[in-house]
C-alpha cells in the first residue's frame, strides 16, 4: 500500500509569534505545490494562531508540540486541546522525548493527552524512542513497544486513523548522528509488526510512522526512499527555510 511522505518541522522552542509568521509566509511562497506531500510545522503556542492564519489558504498544515490532556481548569501554565482545535489547528505532537525526558512525562499522562486530542478532534502524533543506554543494552524494541503499547491504550481502530506515530531515538535527537536507515527501518517494522497486532494488518498498513533525529536536506532522500520510514520529523533543520524546503522537496521527488 502506498503511503504519502508526511514532513513535519518542529521548531520547538524557537522563533516569536512575529518571526514564525515571517518564516511560515517564506514556506508557503516555497512550497506552493506540495505534490501529495503533507507538510506539517509546529510553531511555539503564540506563534500557532499567526502561523495558522498565515498558511490556511496553502497546503502547509499547522500543529502544536503539547497539550493538557483536560479540557479547562486550574492547570496554570497549559494549554487544552480544545484552545487548540478552536484556532483551526489540525496536529499535535504527544509524547517527544523532550517532554518525557526533560519534563517527566509518563506514558500514562502521554495516553491521556493522545485520547483528549483525538476526542476534540485532533490528529495527534505520538513520538517513541529509546535512550543511549537503552539501544546499548539491546532494549530498543522494549522500549518503543512499551511506549507504543502505553500511549495507544483504549485508542480505537476508526481513532487510528487519525494518528500517526513518531520514530525518535534520543541519542539521535539535536546531536547530529542520524540513525542509519537499515536503523530506522529495523525500528518501523517492529512498530508496524506491534500495530498489526494490536489491531490488524489494515490498520498497520495505513499507518505512517515518521523517522526524527538530526534529518538534514543531505539525508532525507535516503532515509524516505525506503518505503517503510513514511517521512520525517524535523527539528533543527525545520528552522531554515532552505534545509526544511530542501527536505520538503526530497519527499515530493520520491511520492
Ligand atoms: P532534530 O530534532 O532534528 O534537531 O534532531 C528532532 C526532533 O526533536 O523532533
Amino acid at each position: 500500500m502506498k503511503r504519502n511522505k508526511v514532513v513535519a518541522g518542529n521548531w520547538k522552542m524557537h522563533l516569536t509569534a512575529n518571526e514564525a509568521q515571517q518564516f511560515a509566509n517564506k514556506l508557503r511562497i516555497n512550497l506552493l505545490d506540495t505534490h501529495g506531500v503533507s507538510i506539517i510545522i509546529c510553531p511555539p503556542f503564540l506563534g500557532l494562531k499567526s502561523v495558522f492564519d498565515t498558511v490556511k489558504d496553502s497546503s502547509i498544515k499547522v500543529g502544536a508540540q503539547n497539550m493538557h490532556n483536560e479540557t479547562q481548569g486550574a492547570f496554570t501554565g497549559e494549554i487544552s486541546g480544545e484552545m487548540i482545535k478552536d484556532i483551526g489547528i489540525q496536529y499535535v505532537l504527544l509524547g517527544h522525548s523532550e517532554r518525557r525526558h526533560v519534563f517527566g512525562e509518563t506514558d500514562d499522562f502521554i495516553n491521556k493527552k493522545m485520547a483528549s486530542s483525538l476526542r476534540v478532534g485532533l490528529d495527534p502524533v505520538l513520538c517513541v524512542g529509546e535512550r543511549l543506554e537503552e539501544r546499548e543494552a539491546g532494549k530498543t524494541s522494549e522500549v518503543v513497544i512499551r511506549q507504543l503499547r502505553a500511549g495507544l491504550k483504549e485508542i480505537s481502530e476508526a481513532q487510528m486513523a487519525h494518528v500517526m506515530i513518531a520514530y525518535e531515538p534520543v541519542w539521535a535527537i539535536g546531536t547530529g548522528l542520524t540513525a542509519s536507515r537499515e536503523q530506522a527501518v529495523e525500528v518501523h517494522e517492529i512498530i508496524r509488526d506491534e500495530l498489526a497486532s494490536l489491531y490488524s494488518g489494515v490498520i498497520a498498513e495505513k499507518t505512517a510512522i515518521l523517522y526524527g533525529g538530526s534529518v538534514k536536506a543531505e539525508n532525507a532522500k535516503d532515509l524516505m526512499s525506503h518505503e517503510e520510514i513514511d517521512g520525517v520529523l524535523v527539528g533543527g533543520a525545520a528552522l531554515k527555510v532552505d534545509s526544511f524546503v530542501g527536505i520538503a522537496k526530497a519527499a515530493m521527488e520520491i511520492n
